[in-house]
């Protein structure tokens, strides 16, 4: 095989120090922690207090960890792409201002918005650019300030989500190592589940619309959770028929993070046990674009070169897929 393939060559996160535990939510909204465990599998999530800082912030700081881990040279960085549902603002790239702060000075840098699917998305981006040969070092960062579009008086959605951000650099391999193959699909009939009314094109912000608290993102969740179960589960069995993957090929199920009964749906279908299933939605919650990135970052060293990953997720939009991708180095 002579044709590169781009493989993940380091891994980077920030979670910000705050913790809302289950007890804390209690004493907010009319919920409990058994409710919340064994609907949701979530027990606590991150953050970030910090005044005026968004998911830059996060991001900047996953970015900074990751090249410090690797050693990386951030003039030699070639692009830089932020995954997120809750950029800084809407109309300056998130991506370019983090750029700058962590001395990308050779980079171009943009922001790829697809709700809960934006990494895995980045990821099919990232491998491209790289496998087309225009690029050798692309930095992909997972980062969202969920809590900035939480209303913190919604009991169906001030649970799930958090805050927190991911990094991974892809780079060019020899071996045949990173990603081998990609499902992704997305339907729009989905956007009136799932969604943030108002603050874009069609509802700009008004008096009227916040005070309807329209600028909160808001869930039908059990709309969702069905899509969500059968799409995920869909995709990662259709992506190891394609690529004749048995479940003993399979060494790691990577998934989204947005309810523990979704995540073991999926691996259920796949034939795939509890062991080979990583998971910290018990403390992060739903970080969006940061679930899977900082899945990466915990389960890091146990993940081994050569290791059968399957991602998978499922968001707004509705946004969905499956990636394989064959790990690359041992840490
Ligand atoms: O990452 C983006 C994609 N998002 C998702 O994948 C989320 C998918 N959806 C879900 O994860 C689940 O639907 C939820 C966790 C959001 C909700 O779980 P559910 O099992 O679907 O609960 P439900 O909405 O059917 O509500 C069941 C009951 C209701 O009470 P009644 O009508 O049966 O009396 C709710 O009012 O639970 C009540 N409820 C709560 N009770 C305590 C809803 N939220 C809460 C809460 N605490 N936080």
């Amino acid at each position: 095989m002579n044709q590169k393939t781009a493989a993940i060559t380091a891994v980077g996160a920030y979670l910000p120090e705050f913790v809302l535990t289950n007890k804390l939510l209690e004493t907010m909204v009319d919920t409990n922690d058994e409710w919340i465990t064994t609907r949701t599998g979530i027990k606590e999530r991150r953050i970030l207090k910090k005044e005026g800082a968004g998911s830059s912030y996060m991001a900047i700081r996953a970015a900074q960890d990751l090249m410090k881990k690797k050693d990386l040279d951030p003039a030699e960085i070639d692009l830089v792409l932020v995954a997120t549902a809750t950029p800084d603002m809407l109309v300056a790239s998130t991506a370019a201002y983090v750029a700058s702060e962590i001395g990308a000075v050779n980079a171009f840098a943009y922001d790829l918005l697809a709700a809960c699917s934006s990494f895995l998305y980045g990821m099919s981006t990232a491998a491209s650019y790289i496998e087309s040969g225009r690029y050798k070092k692309v930095l992909l960062i997972g980062a969202d300030k969920m809590s900035s579009i939480i209303d913190y008086t919604d009991r169906t959605t001030c649970i799930i989500f958090g805050d927190g951000a991911g990094a991974v650099l892809f780079e060019p391999n020899e071996e045949g190592m990173g990603l081998q193959d990609e499902y992704l699909r997305s339907d729009g009939s989905g956007r009136e589940f799932l969604k943030m009314e108002a603050g874009g094109s069609i509802l700009p912000a008004s008096h009227e619309t916040v005070d309807n608290k329209q600028h909160f993102a808001r869930q039908d969740g059990k709309t969702v959770f069905k899509f969500a179960v059968s799409n995920m589960a869909d995709v990662s069995a259709k992506i190891m028929e394609r690529n004749k993957l048995s479940h003993e090929d399979v060494n790691w199920l990577v998934p989204h993070q947005a309810n523990k009964r979704i995540i073991d749906a999926t691996a259920n279908r796949m034939g795939v046990g509890p062991e080979k299933v990583l998971m910290n939605i018990e403390h992060y919650g739903n970080t969006t674009s940061a679930t899977l990135p900082l899945l990466l970052y915990d389960f890091e060293k146990q993940i081994k070169k050569g290791d059968n990953l399957i991602f998978a997720a499922f968001g707004g939009g509705f946004t969905w897929g499956s990636i394989y991708l064959k790990w690359a180095y041992n840490s």
